[in-house]
């Protein structure tokens, strides 16, 4: 091997931690091509956690002496500060997040920092970060829907009583109350947040001690680095948890059903605040103008929304995807998923926030509420359920009243317009007390089983959301 060459493996600025076997340098352009310190960085707090619990059990086993794994953690904690306060130099020659806070390592406490890699590989080093990682952004994603879910409730208590048209089809349906539809989302956030939980049990399993795959010889307690870092278990097969990414899969699958969730509310958000729809009247802070059309007031908040959902989704299907062809048990493939991983995180996180902030300042537009729930024929299921109340079937009272609404629409005139006559003349069963159920508030009024948009149902349904949301608080249980 000429000098230059032995030098160069020596030479602690820019050695790889694994050249012994190499006679050639790495390519430049390949160092730039396999580099991910500069994304996998951000699990840097993580991964001085765990290597700090793993120093502390070689220790406790005897596999390292005491003295040793006293240097690692103070050396880490240095590190850490360094990193905190922006002082740490970063190498991107040094790979990744991992390698370079091994090569600080090394260089502040000598060979006790060059122990601290027995009986462990980056296999199962990196496959625990990312788990730490998961689990911390779990808790925050939980707090953020928290968050949205008292906005959410907020708005169904702000206008108890104000009757907005409900919709299928896009198309006019029945009469909804204001909180029904809010809490319509309150519901679906709910369950993301159960699905949050679910997932974090999966999560919260502990890879250290599989090694590169086939797990150490080295007497390690993986059971005691397990609760150290607050894990719940040990993993079961050391091929599976190196190159095992169903966490992460399981995860994005959940932030993707997030998305959807904001995105449903977002679409709405869009369409209500339209001059054609006109139902809500979003805060300016959360709107932009036009720079060419004046009059123009965008809602660019729920858009942004709904567009990045598409984001999130790719995220999920590049992981898919990225995994297919794996076979047993690290390959360095698996890089890839932390981009994807950390840009939805960002992208959940961010949508959660401003979407919290947006739904607690929206405002009902109540006259033209009321302009539109009286047309439109919303309460022409209200007729026909009066009818089978006076002895119809349904299907042949459903067949009357579609004859009225045919009539109604010739005359270009509403249920409510027509006389007390003209009603009776429809069917005979038809009275005078029909006029009650015939309005918006008689229509809701009506629909007071459990779930339904009656006053009494929702009421109660605010109770066990106020009560659901107390129960839970901002934490995801520890499991
Ligand atoms: N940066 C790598 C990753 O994210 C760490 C593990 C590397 N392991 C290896 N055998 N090259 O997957």
């Amino acid at each position: 091997m000429p000098d230059s060459d032995t030098s160069r493996h020596t030479d602690s600025d820019t050695s790889k931690p694994w050249g012994g076997r190499f006679q050639e340098a790495t390519e430049k352009l390949v160092e730039k091509f396999s580099a991910s310190e500069h994304f996998d960085r951000r699990l840097c707090f993580h991964d001085i956690k765990g290597s700090m619990a793993h120093a502390a059990m070689l220790a406790r086993q005897g596999i390292i002496p005491r003295e040793d794994a006293d240097a690692i953690r103070q050396g880490l904690e240095e590190i850490r500060s360094e990193i905190e306060s922006g002082a740490f130099k970063w190498r991107p020659e040094l790979e990744d997040v991992h390698m370079n806070i091994e090569r600080a390592l090394s260089e502040k406490v000598g060979d006790a920092g060059k122990r601290l890699h027995t009986a462990r590989s980056r296999n199962d080093q990196v496959a625990t970060d990312t788990r730490l990682y998961v689990r911390d952004e779990i808790q925050r994603i939980d707090g953020l829907l928290h968050t949205l879910q008292e906005s959410l409730l907020h708005q169904a208590r702000s206008h108890i009583g104000l009757i907005i048209p409900g919709f299928t089809h896009l198309q006019h349906a029945q009469p909804v109350l204001w909180p029904h539809h809010w809490l319509a989302y309150f519901q679906m956030f709910r369950r993301d947040r159960e699905r949050l939980s679910d997932c974090r049990g999966r999560v919260n399993i502990c890879p250290l001690g599989s090694a590169a795959l086939a797990g150490t010889g080295f007497p390690i307690d993986r059971q005691w680095v397990a609760r150290e870092l607050g894990f719940s278990d040990i993993s079961r097969n050391s091929l599976d948890a190196v190159g095992d990414r169903d966490f992460i899969i399981e995860f994005l699958s959940d932030l993707s059903m997030i998305m959807l969730h904001l995105s449903r509310l977002s679409e709405e958000l869009v369409l209500w605040a339209s001059s054609e729809f006109g139902f809500v009247e979003l805060p300016d802070g959360y709107c932009t103008g036009s720079s060419i059309m004046p009059q123009k007031k965008n809602p660019d908040v729920p858009e942004l929304v709904r567009g990045k959902t598409g984001r999130v989704y790719g995220h999920l299907v590049s992981l898919l995807t990225l995994m297919k062809g794996l076979p047993l048990a690290y390959n360095r493939d698996l890089q890839e998923d932390k981009e994807a991983l950390f840009d939805a995180v960002d992208t959940v996180e961010l949508s959660v926030e401003v979407m919290a902030g947006l739904v607690a300042r929206i405002k009902p537009r109540p006259e033209r509420l009321k302009q539109v729930v009286n047309t439109g024929f919303l309460t022409a299921t209200d007729l026909a359920d009066y009818l089978v109340g006076k002895g119809l079937p349904f299907r042949e009272a459903h067949e009357v009243v579609g004859r009225a609404v045919a009539q109604c629409l010739d005359q270009g005139v509403e249920l409510t317009d027509l006389s007390p006559q003209e009603l009776s003349a429809l069917h005979p069963a038809i009275g005078q007390d029909v006029a009650a159920i015939l309005t918006p508030e008689g229509s809701v009024e009506a629909r007071n089983c459990p779930g339904g948009t009656g006053s009494k149902a929702v009421a109660a349904a605010i109770k066990e959301a106020e009560a659901w949301l107390g129960k839970r608080g901002r934490q995801v249980q520890s499991q």
